[in-house]
């Protein structure tokens, strides 16, 4: 069994009265991120204190800390500012024969839709989307649409809405019997839930960071498979190409790059007042370990889930959701006045479809569940 973490709330600035249970929508920074991130600004006061080293050596230890998260070398790993730049990197760079298809979930993400209609209508292919099963099983939905004329899944590890999980594993190794890419939008999971890179083997893989990996906004990371990292970049900046450390000859131009998915990275990805927060979440996230954090929210998410069904309110079977991430399925009439309540109760969580979101994180207490189900109660 594996023990769980105890309470993190003291590491998070989380005001007493602030039962925060939305991380799927934005994650806390750590206080050390803010302090660290006020530093890194204030450099910018006196810019003399930015050398030329430093427009490498913090881009390259995020790329090596998101490798350590996702179990990649830090080559595979790009700089991105969000999950839709990630996946328009993924679309100039796979091929898609006119009539083709590129799946996609019912209610996916909007970035992870419009990227593909775009694609679809430059090459004649179709977009098709899988429908949720009456039993919640997407992975079952997946497979039975998954084949020959699939050229890219465009899938996540799980739904945004209510978590219902996707065995990427499974599906993985349906896409190469069929000859399908694989592109996976992590966002809603890494860094809460591990994915096995190695049974996995998606073709790119996206994350930004502001959600479970406990950054900032528009710093994100995308993993590019081996076979792909001679690809076309988005945009052409002169920090990807080789020998961009020697600044007295950058006027050298070049044609060769940086070596790896570096060449995909978004320009003045050195970012200096963004990677050292990002750096501080992914060192923590590390130090606590993946497999720990998963359990320690799948219980907490447990927990809740049981005292829902206590009031008769549904989420996805647990074999079917990701341990981290809850939607309750409201009934009708519920969401009457709900929002106002749990404004009124400083309870914070997401309303998507017909779904209470509800993303606990180790900042969470006791009481936050607590005051959720207070204002449940009297909104049923
Ligand atoms: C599943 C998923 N993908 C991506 C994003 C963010 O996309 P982008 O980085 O393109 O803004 C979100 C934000 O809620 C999301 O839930």
């Amino acid at each position: 069994m594996t023990e769980p973490i105890p309470c993190q709330r003291h590491l998070f600035d989380l005001p007493d009265e602030v039962a925060y249970l939305n991380c799927a929508y934005m994650s806390p920074i750590l206080k050390r991120a803010a302090e660290v991130g006020a530093e890194a600004i204030g450099r910018k006061l006196q810019p003399w204190r930015i050398h030329a080293e430093d427009f490498f050596t913090g881009s390259e230890r995020a790329r090596t800390l998101f490798g350590d998260l996702l179990g990649s070398d830090a080559d595979a790993i790009a700089l991105v500012p969000a999950a839709s730049y990630g996946l328009a990197i993924a679309a100039v760079n796979l091929p898609v024969a006119p009539g083709r298809r590129i799946l996609v979930l019912a209610e996916q993400f909007p970035s992870n839709v419009y990227t593909w209609r775009a694609l679809a209508a430059q090459r004649g292919a179709a977009v098709v989307t899988v429908e949720r099963a009456e039993d919640d099983d997407w992975t079952r939905a997946v497979l039975a649409r998954l084949d020959e004329r699939v050229a890219i899944a465009a899938l996540p590890h799980c739904h945004w809405i209510d978590g219902g999980l996707l065995d990427l594993a499974a599906i993985g190794a349906r896409c190469r019997e069929v000859g399908s890419a694989l592109v996976v939008d992590a966002t809603q999971s890494l860094g809460a839930l591990p994915l096995d890179l190695a049974a996995v083997r998606p073709d790119y893989l996206v994350c930004p960071g502001y959600k479970w990996l406990l950054g900032p906004y528009s710093l994100g990371y995308l993993y590019v498979a081996p076979g792909h990292r001679d690809g076309r970049p988005l945009e052409h900046n002169w920090i990807a190409r080789r020998g961009s450390e020697d600044f007295a000859r950058l006027i050298d131009y070049r044609d060769d790059y940086q070596e790896g998915a570096r060449r995909f990275d978004v320009g003045e990805r050195s970012n200096f007042a963004l990677v050292p927060v990002g750096i501080v979440g992914l060192e923590q996230l590390l130090a606590w370990g993946a497999d720990r954090i998963a359990a320690t929210l799948a219980a907490k998410t447990t927990a809740i889930a049981e005292r829902a069904a206590a009031f008769g309110i549904r989420a996805s079977p647990v074999h079917l959701r990701a341990g981290h991430y809850l939607g309750l399925r409201l009934p009708d009439g519920a969401r009457q006045g709900l929002p106002e309540r749990l404004a009124e109760r400083r309870v914070y969580v997401s309303l998507r479809g017909d779904s209470l979101r509800v993303t606990p994180h180790l900042y969470n207490r006791e009481e936050d569940v607590d005051r959720l189900f207070e204002v449940l109660r009297a909104v049923l």
